[in-house]
């Protein structure tokens, strides 16, 4: 057994826990995953003016009944035995509370949000969730506006840091003209455990792209020389790293939801990736994406395997390596590979499948996602090439999001924190444990989170584009 297995096994053992707690670390809650809602009522506290029924529309459409939020106001508090003022409390465990904080202009609306939120998060269940709605800063026509929209995503962060096992605080800022059926589509994903590990997090909305009149995926029912497989009907998604991690778990929740799943990875790693392909109803294809050919290489497999006139409906940039080495000691090798894979690959790839009158490319109203990470956010010692490689996809993002909107093609990124794959596996045991305690949650993500994550972000109806979601429990502070 090595040091790390050791230390593992003690901090993992009964005894380690035990001393654990007894030191003051409180254990992890284990989350609430997948489509559930949270099982208690759902509040609604609005600020008032409120500025219409945007967010309870958008609850409505969901089937939720919400019922009014209690506020801790002069009015509404008792006075205990001992002469204390106590707050009103909420008669049972609440699900979530959603502020609809749209109408908020003024400094002094602020205080609205504390009262709402004070009996809330005492009474909010395990994996509940507390989301503040507002606007973007940067659309506000007043200093103070601004000013008001941004102190709600310095209370977001705050409370996020304070709710325990395993609740989560986000921020969603609506843009000018979301409509209820939008906001419905982002509050399904905040609500439900899909987006368990989503913590601490402004989601930033923007208006649709247009609706192409181009369908996205060509049936190839009518296809001879297509295995049977290959004829299932689906949107194409193409997964590069699918055969382990990360990856693969964005290939299998692809998969569950009825995508054609294209899984990449180099030839080294072909079994895995055989495996995956299988287990999805898939098809693999061995490929180094970083070879010069690599988009042409995936063109020519979507138009072999499912038709001549198929199309990619999501593209997800998963591939990623570590070569992590202090500034001091980073030779060129280490910092030309993890550009290149990381960060330039995808750009080459792009350039082929972005191509509108190239077979087997994506065409107007796909998707594409990239996962960058929290390292190039915070930056990471010993991280100077990867965090280059993932700030670079962020900025990747942004620019070819602005690029292709008038395609209808929405761009947007997805930076995990601590997930436990392979990769982080290979980290000291020690500082892994920091790591998972340095989260809000407690704990490290599982590959499944970011998956979920992903999909949210590749569905033709969630209104964002251009954004990076972080999928870190809070591991970070920044946006
Ligand atoms: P992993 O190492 O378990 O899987 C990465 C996959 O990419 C492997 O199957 C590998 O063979 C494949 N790959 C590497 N180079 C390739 C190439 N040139 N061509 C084709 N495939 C290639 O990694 P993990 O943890 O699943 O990470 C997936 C992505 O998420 C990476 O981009 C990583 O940087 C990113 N990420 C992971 C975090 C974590 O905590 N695990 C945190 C932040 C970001």
């Amino acid at each position: 057994m090595n040091l790390d297995d050791l230390i593992s096994g003690v901090l993992d053992s009964r005894v380690g826990k035990s001393v654990a707690a007894k030191a003051g670390f409180p254990e992890a809650t284990v989350l609430r995953r997948g489509e559930a809602f949270p099982s208690g009522a759902v509040a609604l506290g609005t600020v008032e003016p409120g500025s219409g029924s945007l967010v309870a529309d958008a609850l409505a459409a969901l089937g939720v009944t919400a019922q009014p939020a209690l506020a801790d106001t002069a009015d509404a508090r008792s006075t205990d035995a001992d002469g204390r003022q106590r707050p009103p409390a909420y008669p049972g465990r609440l699900g979530a509370i959603v502020v609809d904080a749209t109408g908020a202009s003024r400094i002094g609306q602020l205080e609205q949000v504390r009262a709402v939120l004070r009996p809330a998060v005492k009474a909010l269940e395990a994996s509940g969730r507390v989301l503040i709605v507002t606007a973007d800063p940067a659309t506000a026509s007043e200093v103070e506006t601004a000013a008001v929209r941004q102190a709600l995503d310095g209370i977001m962060r705050s409370v996020g840091k304070e709710l325990r096992f395993g609740a989560t605080c986000n921020l969603i800022q609506i843009a000018d003209g979301t409509t209820a059926s939008e906001l419905a589509q982002v509050l399904r994903f905040a609500l439900s455990g899909r987006s368990a590990y989503v913590d601490g997090q402004p989601f930033m909305l923007s208006p649709l792209p247009p609706v192409s009149d181009q369908p996205l995926v060509e049936a190839a029912e009518t296809e001879p020389g297509l295995d049977k497989l290959d004829q299932r009907g689906g949107r194409i998604v193409v997964v590069t790293g699918a055969a382990r991690g990360i990856g693969a778990a964005i290939a299998r929740r692809f998969a569950a939801d009825g995508a054609r799943v294209v899984a990449i990875d180099v030839p080294a790693a072909g079994q895995a990736l055989a495996g995956v392909a299988n287990e999805t109803h898939g098809t693999a294809l061995q490929l180094d994406i970083t070879a010069a050919d690599a988009g042409e290489r995936i063109a020519r497999h979507v138009v072999e395997r499912y038709g001549p006139d198929a199309r990619i409906g999501a593209l997800v940039h998963c591939a990623g390596i570590l070569r992590d080495k202090l500034l001091a000691n980073l030779d060129d090798q280490r910092w030309a590979s993890v550009l290149e894979v990381n960060l330039a690959a995808q750009f080459r790839i792009n350039d082929v499948l972005l191509d509108p009158d190239r077979p087997g490319g994506v065409p107007d109203g796909g998707r594409i996602v990239a996962i960058a990470s929290t390292s190039g956010w915070a930056g990471n010692r010993g991280q100077t090439n990867y965090a280059a490689s993932k700030a670079g996809v962020m900025g990747m993002v942004r620019a070819l999001s602005a690029q292709l909107s008038d395609r209808g093609i929405a761009v947007n990124g997805v930076a995990p924190g601590f997930i436990e794959t392979d990769m982080t596996a290979s980290i000291p045991v020690i500082d892994r444990e920091i790591f998972r305690r340095s989260s809000s949650l407690l704990q490290g993500g599982r590959p499944v989170d970011v998956a979920e994550a992903i999909v949210f972000l590749a569905d033709p109806a969630t209104p964002m584009n251009g954004q990076v979601l972080r999928v870190c429990g809070q591991l970070i502070v920044g946006r």
